[in-house]
């Protein structure tokens, strides 16, 4: 093979990720080339330095595109040095029939650090593995990250999709904006994540096992020690294998009404997946858990009074033919499930409310709660305890709102139904 027109800009050292020219390679590094070869020889690459354990003959794997797994036995079985060759996983000890919500380590992730400014470089899969981090990091010591939640599915129709992906773009430019990192151009984000789910194919479940979990991550990892943007920011990509969020499937789950414990003030970070709102949901979880709850449901900073989301999904409340969820306003994630049941539920016949929702009028009007998250998906709720008070909704059963709903969503996120939003988004 000729490499003559490889451009040697990246280099992922073991467990490093740094852009930067470099004279020699360790064992286990993992090179990557600028566009288009999937594998070369270190031979191909001219002026390297070998280290005495790599030789020129070895083949080197170059994550560009397409699942990892298809080329790591040809490569990696030749060079054991090169990086995760240990870390993969063999087909068989994947049981797509007991996911749940935990994490599981895939082939590879997209990972590119920049300097604050700067523009996002046409950028790379590596290894899914660890990261050296500075411990001044300005995540490491002021929190300065955001998230994004996705999902990939396999649809009845054969391929693999992502739902409503720039809505995800979008919401990261704005969690980018608030906590003062370059915002990430939307093309950039989806492309990143298509490249992540693309190399991770083989982990994504089979049609109603599951899905593919997306976390794009973008955090400040350079050091600073005043409080400050951090001067070098990262973007990730990782990927797991997921079943669902809550025990069980489309099972009810039971709520704690916090008299305690708010999400966010509003003026804080609320309407961005910041991560800190994520660690100051933690203890409250925690205690409502220990109680045998499953999740928490907040009510305003403010007035103690209105619904503001369950635990990490928003909430939606049916009476009749009237579908209600909290009004948006600063507090609030704005969902792109609750997005996108709004819609639905609008073309089902429903009356739909953004409105404020008092506790008063869940304890006491409401016919059937349900929670709605990428995570989440729709999660019906058969109970809810505020203080002294339990009021349990339907029995404990699924209701039929919720349920109609539900199958709606899923149907068009699995393309069983027709998608006539276009927020099916197919991976080529
Ligand atoms: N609310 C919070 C706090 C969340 O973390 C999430 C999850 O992303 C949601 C709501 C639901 O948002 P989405 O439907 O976009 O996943
Ligand atoms: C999601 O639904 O994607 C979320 O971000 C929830 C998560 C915190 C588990």
């Amino acid at each position: 093979m000729q490499c003559n027109s490889v451009t040697l800009t990246g280099v992922q050292l073991r467990g490093i990720s740094r852009n930067s020219d470099f004279k020699s390679l360790n064992a286990g590094a993992v090179l990557r080339t600028g566009g288009g070869f999937t594998t070369a020889r270190l031979s191909d690459f001219a002026g390297v330095k070998l280290e005495p354990s790599l030789q020129p003959g070895n083949f080197v794997q170059t994550f560009i595109e397409g699942p990892v797994i298809q080329r790591a036995n040809e490569l990696w079985a030749d060079i054991p040095q090169i990086a995760a060759r240990e870390r993969l996983q063999p087909m068989d000890e994947i049981d797509f029939d007991a996911l749940s919500f935990a994490l599981q380590h895939t082939d590879a992730m997209f990972c590119v650090t920049i300097k604050r400014g700067d523009e996002w470089p046409d950028a790379y899969l590596v290894p899914r593995e660890k990261f050296l981090i500075d411990p001044a990091a300005g995540v490491m010591n002021y929190a300065q990250g955001i998230f994004e939640g996705m999902k990939a599915y396999r649809t009845s129709e054969g391929n693999i999709v992502l739902f409503r992906p720039f809505d995800n773009a979008i919401r990261a430019r704005e969690g980018a904006r608030r906590l003062a990192f370059t915002p990430i151009p939307e093309k950039y984000f989806v492309s990143a994540v298509e490249k992540t789910v693309k190399a991770n194919e083989r982990w994504i479940p089979p049609m109603g096992k599951g899905s593919l979990y997306i976390r794009p991550l973008l955090v400040g990892t350079g050091g600073i020690l005043g409080v400050a943007p951090a001067p070098e920011e990262t973007f990730f990509v990782y990927v797991s294998p997921v079943g669902p969020y809550f025990k069980g499937g489309l099972k009810t789950i039971d709520l704690l009404v916090s008299d305690e414990y708010h999400r966010v003030p509003s003026g804080a970070c609320g309407s961005v997946k910041y991560i800190g709102n994520y660690a100051n949901g933690m203890v409250p979880a925690m205690e409502a858990k220990q109680k045998g709850y499953s999740e928490v449901m907040y009510l305003d900073a403010q007035n103690h009074t209105f619904i503001e989301e369950i635990g990490a999904a928003n909430a939606f409340f049916v009476k009749g033919q009237d579908l209600y969820t909290p009004k948006l306003g600063g507090t609030i994630l704005p969902g792109i499930t609750r997005r996108s049941v709004l819609v639905i539920a609008q073309e089902m016949g429903l009356r739909v409310w953004e409105t404020p929702v008092t506790i008063d009028f869940v304890m006491n009007e409401a016919d059937e709660v349900f929670c709605t998250g990428t995570a989440a998906v729709i999660s019906p709720v058969g109970s809810i305890t505020h203080g002294c008070n339990e009021k349990v909704y339907n029995n404990r059963e699924v209701g039929s709102v919720t349920r109609a709903l539900y199958e709606a969503l899923t149907g068009i996120q699995e393309q069983r139904l027709p998608d006539k939003h276009g927020w099916v988004h197919v991976i080529k």
